[in-house]
């Protein structure tokens, strides 16, 4: 176990902001998982685990014990004729791990291409676009309990997985450490591609073509033409969840905003958070070296040494101006450190 101290996280987080962490060490392997939550446990020391850094804004110093998970590995599970139930260890890069499917032409993750993050972290915010959540093809998860060092197995219903959501999320369960994840890949997979842009650029760019690497190949010149490039400029992806307001509420606005998009959801009406944010004037806004992107308002940005604390507070103007116009409380998808 080999503890650094005052640790700089600037190359451990996507939005690219220079917070240190008073601890910090990266985990490679089981046993070297138990040693550090036992050294952990024994010091007292408060815990918080990082992969990507894609989710994540740091506006503080980190005063605890960061560790890097770079568990590793991949194997097969479970076959069958028609599926095939894949264990990959949670320190596995999301995106390699999509393309590694799609390239064994096993289906059900392509449209979730690109998404920058770690396998361990997809559970727990239960990752979607373009039509696919992670919880579509879950199957299961190894956890060590970070205070007793118990591992344990959930199956997706005891995930309770929802929108951007799962018990992980929440505060009896924050103290997993998630191990691995094991997702069930079809052999003959369905195509997804209900969504417009990717029939658009599937027609345009692959003559109508459909297979599994087409549709990731698509996904990937979406997200590339859309979202900023974590590599270039820093970002955490959509910075807030799109909301879901009641019925009579939508019906309401609508009345206002006749243009307004939206979408009926289970328990409601589901309206994008870029379109709220874009009304409010924030769409390209840019305070020195951070603001809102251009192309995606549901995303704000560092262009340059921002700080954590001032990205926070714009985002909270921005919850501030969407309630006084619209009367609906944006949440953060991101995690604030
Ligand atoms: N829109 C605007 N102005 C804009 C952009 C979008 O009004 O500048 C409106 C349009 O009506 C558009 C709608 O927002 O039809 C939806 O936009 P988009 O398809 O880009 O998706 P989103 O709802 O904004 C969600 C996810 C993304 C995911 C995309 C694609 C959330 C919080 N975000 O965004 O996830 O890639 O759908 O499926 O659900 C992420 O979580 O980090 C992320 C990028």
């Amino acid at each position: 176990m080999n503890i650094q101290y005052n640790k700089s996280l600037l190359a451990y987080n996507t939005f690219h902001i220079d917070e240190t962490a008073s601890e910090f060490t990266i985990v490679k392997d089981e046993h070297q998982l138990f040693e550090v939550l036992r050294y952990a446990h024994e010091q007292q020391q408060e815990i918080k685990i990082m992969g990507g850094g894609s989710n994540i804004l740091l506006t503080q110093k980190a005063d605890c014990l960061i560790v890097l998970n770079q568990l590793k590995g991949i194997v097969t599970a479970e076959e069958t004729d028609t599926f095939t139930d894949i264990q990959f260890m949670s320190g596995e890069n999301w995106h390699q791990c999509v393309r590694y499917c799609v390239e064994k032409n096993l289906g059900g993750i392509e449209n979730l291409s690109l998404i920058p993050g770690s396998i361990g972290a997809a559970p727990i915010q239960n990752i979607g676009a373009y039509g696919a959540e992670l919880k579509d093809v879950f199957v299961s998860l190894t956890a060590i309990h970070t205070k007793t060092l118990q591992k344990h197995q959930f199956n997706g219903t005891q995930c309770a997985f929802g929108y951007r959501d799962s018990i992980f999320k929440h505060a009896e369960h924050r103290h997993y450490f998630i191990v691995s994840v094991t997702l069930r890949l079809q052999k003959k997979p369905a195509f997804n591609t209900d969504y417009g842009d990717i029939q658009q650029v599937l027609k345009e760019d692959f003559n109508d073509q459909r297979s599994l690497q087409h549709i990731s190949d698509a996904v990937i010149k979406i997200r590339r033409s859309k979202l900023p490039d974590p590599e270039v400029t820093g970002n955490a992806g959509s910075f807030f969840k799109n909301p879901v307001v009641a019925e009579a509420h939508a019906r309401q606005l609508r009345q206002l905003f006749s243009e307004m998009p939206s979408y009926p959801v289970d328990n409601g009406v589901k309206i994008p958070a870029a379109w709220l944010i874009e009304q409010c004037g924030w769409k390209g806004y840019q305070a020195g070296n951070f603001g809102v992107h251009s192309r995606q308002p549901l995303v704000l940005v560092n262009y340059a040494d921002a700080k954590g604390a001032d990205i926070l507070e714009l985002s909270n103007k921005i919850i501030t101006s969407v309630q006084q116009r619209f009367n609906i409380l944006l949440e953060r998808e991101v995690n604030i450190w």
